[in-house]
């Protein structure tokens, strides 16, 4: 909504200034900031992005810089399941691209699209720090690794 200004409950706020006291330099909580926004709007919306502007006294610009250059920003709104599958070089070349067009074709859904129940998004992802146990993929907060379509199926499956 245009002019809209993001507000955060006592807590929230009191967590921020544990962050911000942590750091000889504001700017440099902006991760952990920049999770708590997401964790309390679900994702890093523009009045999210003004909000930590402001906290951090840094440029909007500063503060997309760093959302869109992580994919475990969000800066648009997910699904309440989020699969993330590595394309990089070991989960490629042990088959990432059979498991997102499973995935998609489970779904219904193109990598980079929310189900219209807003229950799954599947994104395709850079290495995600498991290359020994490709090909992988990230469910929220949870990797499973050395996926198989069968795996694949089993995790889905449990979630519908
Ligand atoms: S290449 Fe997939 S986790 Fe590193």
């Amino acid at each position: 909504m245009p002019g809209e200004v993001a507000v955060f409950s006592p807590e929230v706020e009191a967590e921020i200034d544990r962050h911000l006291a942590k750091y000889p330099v504001k700017r440099s909580a902006i991760l952990p900031l920049m999770f708590i926004v997401q964790r309390e709007r679900g994702y890093l919306d523009p009045p999210g992005v003004s909000y930590l502007a402001n906290r951090l006294g840094l440029r909007i610009t500063d503060i997309w810089e760093v959302a869109t250059f992580y994919s475990m920003i969000n800066t648009k709104p997910v699904g309440k399941y989020h699969i993330q599958v590595c394309k990089t070089l070991s989960c490629k070349l042990l088959g990432a691209r059979n498991i997102t067009e499973h995935c998609a074709k489970k779904l219904g859904i193109r990598p980079g699209e929310t189900t219209a129940d807003g229950k799954f998004t599947l994104s395709e992802v850079e290495c995600l720090g498991s290359c020994g146990t490709a090909p992988m993929f990230q469910l929220n907060f949870d990797y499973h690794e050395n996926l198989t379509i069968e795996k694949v199926d089993q995790i889905l499956d449990a979630l519908e």
